[in-house]
């Protein structure tokens, strides 16, 4: 078979972005663009390009257009669905945002930044850091996702219930077209009613509409106390009820409020050297908590410590420990965010991203223990952000168990999730590996607008083929 980019489109794009920039069928990067962080998803681009500037990421959409290419656009590779990765062989150019990496201007007056969307999340967090500043996103893979990434999977994470999701802090965003159009939507007015706010429609369109080459973000004051403090409970009901308080006691000083049952703790344990459980007993749930206060005038610490024990004195939680320093806090957290990472190597992992509301979590967790006897070699490991509602259930099969062995598990997760007014993707996306779900649950209407959208941006359906949207 011929190759799916000819020379002459190979000399076009190196004069564009410098030949060290396009990466060719023969080099081994190719394998790791083509495959996600998963390892579920492993399909070899035809071409690998890396634009340097919004003008080159303009010019070289413009050539892949022409030629009818699909262009599947790519940050930091983190994401969970296959969204980043071709859903096709050696047909699809990968266009990777990494070298577009500059911090443009920190107004602290106006408290915004404005990046390009190659930026690390972590350097982006570093920086507003730097200024005085918070730039609140925060999830375990900070260290390698992009911003660019984040707003294109409306991004969630461990501090939604007091920031919201990478869409509360974007106030402005600039993004190619699949034609190669500029769309500068880049002004960080935060009062703004002309017409259609179209910014919105990018963010969380995991590059199926266009590629996000700038964004404009709003900053936050830096805290001036944190408390980080976990908490052992008996069931998902002790952890809704001691959210009740918290929340209630507490209300926009909750940053996070996570959830760990017992097998992920236990993964953790074992995978990372030196974690350990901060409680005496063995717990079926923890809680891990995080406050905050950007005002120094009563001490969070105290008030977070007598809620802690009102809880173990009505038997809400049965141990507790606050952390006395930020060492003590980090261990915490790493119970927390090394999870995804220690449940990598154990099997075949099937992760679900769902959200319901409050209120079910626990019925829907009690219905879903016996749902998965029917293959008894599976193991579940439950944890999430779930004071916002968003539950990452994982099940892990052994390695090598056969797709038609766990397939039943779509039907009686969503089942279940459908049937308590839940959502089948709370904050990772669909990509290209839960396209069977939204063509089931997502409303036919909804998905009818969706395609009229799509087809109007992109008619030729160039941009990141086999995502989002089902056939
Ligand atoms: P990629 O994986 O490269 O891409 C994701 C999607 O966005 C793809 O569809 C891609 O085509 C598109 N895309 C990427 N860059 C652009 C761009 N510049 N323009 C247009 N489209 C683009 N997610 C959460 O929401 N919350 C979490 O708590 C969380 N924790 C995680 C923890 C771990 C350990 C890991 C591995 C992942 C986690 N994720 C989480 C998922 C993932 O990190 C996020 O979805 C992240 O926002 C993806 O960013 P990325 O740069 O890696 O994007
Ligand atoms: C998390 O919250 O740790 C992530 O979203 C990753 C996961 O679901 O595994
Ligand atoms: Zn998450």
């Amino acid at each position: 078979m011929p190759p799916a980019v000819s020379p002459n489109v190979v000399r076009e794009l190196a004069a564009v972005v410098g030949a060290a920039n396009v990466i060719v069928p023969g080099d081994e990067r190719l394998v790791v663009f083509g495959t996600d962080w998963p390892g579920r998803v492993q399909q070899v681009p035809a071409l690998v390009v890396r634009p340097g500037s919004t003008e080159e990421v303009c010019a070289v959409v413009r050539v892949l257009a022409r030629e009818g290419l699909p262009i599947v656009p790519q940050g930091g590779n983190t994401g969970l669905c296959g969204g980043a990765v071709p859903s096709q062989p050696d047909r699809e150019v990968v266009v990777s945002l990494a070298r577009m990496r500059r911090i443009l201007d920190v107004d602290t007056v106006a408290n915004t930044m404005l990046v390009e969307a190659g930026c690390v999340l972590q350097q982006v967090q570093q920086a507003a850091a730097e200024a005085g500043r918070t730039f609140p996103l925060s999830l375990a893979a900070e260290g390698s996702c992009q911003v660019g990434g984040n707003v294109a999977t409306n991004a969630g994470g461990v501090s939604v219930l007091r920031y919201g999701s990478i869409r509360s802090l974007v106030l402005g965003l600039e993004v190619v077209l699949a034609d190669g159009t500029r769309l500068d939507m880049l002004s960080p007015l935060r009062k703004d009613n002309t017409g259609f706010d179209l910014k919105q429609l990018f963010i969380g369109s995991e590059g199926a509409l266009g590629i996000v080459t700038q964004v404009s973000l709003a900053l936050h004051p830096l805290p001036v106390e944190t408390v980080t403090l976990m908490a052992a409970v008996e069931s998902a009901g002790s952890a809704m009820a001691a959210f009740e308080r918290i929340a209630g006691t507490f209300g926009a000083r909750v940053v996070a409020f996570e959830l760990l049952d017992a097998a992920s703790v236990d993964a953790v344990v074992h995978h990372i050297p030196g974690a350990r459980v901060p409680f005496e007993h063995a717990t079926p749930f923890a809680v891990l908590v995080q406050l905050e206060d950007t005002l120094a005038t009563s001490s969070l610490a105290s008030q977070a410590e007598a809620l802690v024990m009102q809880l173990l004195e009505d038997g809400i939680c049965n141990d507790a420990c606050v952390a006395q320093s930020g060492a003590q806090a980090q261990a915490l957290w790493a119970l927390r965010e090394n999870i995804t990472e220690s449940l990598r190597g154990i099997g075949r992992v099937q992760k679900f991203d769902v959200s319901l509301p409050l209120r079910r979590i626990p019925q829907f967790l009690t219905e879903l223990a016996p749902g998965l006897t029917r293959e008894p070699s599976l193991r579940l490991f439950v944890f999430g952000h779930v004071g916002d509602g968003n539950l990452h259930v994982n099940v892990v099969a052994p390695t090598g168990t056969a797709d038609s062995a766990v397939e039943f598990l779509d039907d009686l997760v969503y089942g279940l999730v459908s049937s308590h007014g839940g959502s089948f993707s709370a904050e990772h996306g669909i990509g290209q590996l839960k396209l069977g779900a939204m063509r089931r649950y997502k409303d036919g209407h909804q998905l009818r607008v969706m395609h009229l959208l799509k087809n109007a941006l992109d008619p030729r359906g160039l941009l990141n083929p086999g995502k989002v949207l089902p056939a």
